[in-house]
């Protein structure tokens, strides 16, 4: 995998950052930026089409940023999109070669539609909301990325991307977007400690997901009580419960306990209480060190602020390159034409 190759990702800055959120995505970010061209963005221009308020988008837009910068993500990688305006244009350039039924297909826009219906919103469905992954396409080819690292979920959206890009190379009459292809690096799926047939998120409740920054007695807790005896599995076979137990301490690096915790369950001598206190402890450790980097970035948040509005503006000129030259093609302006 060559350094030149360019990955770019979006988090939408809603909801807190838990465990599940941690290794599915921010985790495996930082891992790709030893080997990759990195670009992480902040998508607040997308978080607009659920419900929301300006002071709670600014706030939780500027939460992320810090966040993600403790976990370990370099400051030169991260922008927050309303700062590249230009994804906006290009969002408008897209909207013309994207086919109206593939767009109509999404199962994001059905599900998420369902949600804002039954929410505060009063059945308000924005065009937003529909015309969503275009906009997601544009952050995507406005930089020409190779990869997404993305869950399964964006899928389709990618799909509809490729598709996108397709269409306008025809019209272009050259391979001017590359193609970008989803990157679905083995991340564990984290499920709710509390109801393990479910996924770990913030929407179905506090219960069901453990918050990176919680202090160290509040994850203890939620580990001990998590569900070890539910999940349907078949006699003999391991229950989802402590399947999710056991994945969530592979998932934070402790192989020595992982591994002799589990030759105890295969000698059927395991206790829950002692696998229980080992997750703890490893969520615990990581917990710690993160809140350490968090403490530290928050003595000076102007600072911090003004790193990301650095970033931003670098990744900007990179941005303004290409729609330069999508709206070339486009005859958009007299440079051709
Ligand atoms: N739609 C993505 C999600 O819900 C967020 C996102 C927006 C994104 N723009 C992106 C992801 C570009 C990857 C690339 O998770």
């Amino acid at each position: 995998m060559s350094q030149n190759k360019t990955i770019l990702s979006g988090i939408q800055p809603t909801g807190k950052l838990h465990f599940g959120r941690y290794f599915g995505a921010v985790e495996n970010w930082k891992r790709l930026q030893e080997e990759y061209d990195c670009l992480y963005m902040v998508v607040n221009y997308h978080a607009m089409t659920m419900p929301f308020t300006a002071k709670a988008l600014a706030e939780n837009s500027w939460e992320l940023c810090f966040n993600l910068l403790a976990c370990g993500i370099k400051a030169e990688n991260i922008f927050i999109q309303s700062l590249v305006p230009e994804h906006v244009e290009l969002n408008w350039i897209l909207n013309c070669f994207t086919g109206y039924g593939m767009l109509s297909r999404m199962t994001q826009f059905k599900d998420k539609s369902q949600q804002n219906e039954e929410s505060g919103s009063e059945g308000f469905i924005s065009a937003g909301l529909f015309t969503y992954p275009v906009l997601q396409a544009a952050d995507i080819l406005i930089y020409r990325a190779h990869y997404v690292p993305v869950g399964k979920d964006q899928e389709q959206h990618l799909e509809l991307t490729r598709n996108i890009a397709q269409r306008f190379n025809n019209f272009a009459g050259r391979e001017f977007f590359p193609t970008p292809e989803g990157l679905y690096t083995k991340v564990p799926k984290v499920m709710s400690t509390a109801d393990p047939t479910r996924k770990m998120s913030a929407s179905l409740g506090d219960k069901h997901n453990i918050d990176v920054f919680a202090d160290d007695n509040r994850i203890r807790k939620q580990v001990r009580s998590a569900v070890t005896d539910a999940g349907g599995a078949d006699a003999g076979a391991m229950s989802a419960g402590v399947s999710n137990l056991f994945s969530l301490l592979d998932a934070s690096g402790n192989a020595e306990a992982h591994a002799s915790l589990l030759a105890d369950y295969e000698a059927g001598a395991l206790q829950y209480a002692d696998l229980k206190e080992a997750v703890a402890d490893s969520l615990i450790a990581i917990s710690r060190e993160i809140r350490e980097n968090l403490a530290e970035l928050k003595k000076d948040r102007k600072a911090v602020k003004d790193q990301i509005k650095q970033s931003s503006a670098d990744i900007r000129k990179r941005a303004q390159e290409t729609l330069r030259e999508a709206k070339d093609i486009c005859g958009l302006m007299n440079v051709r034409f």
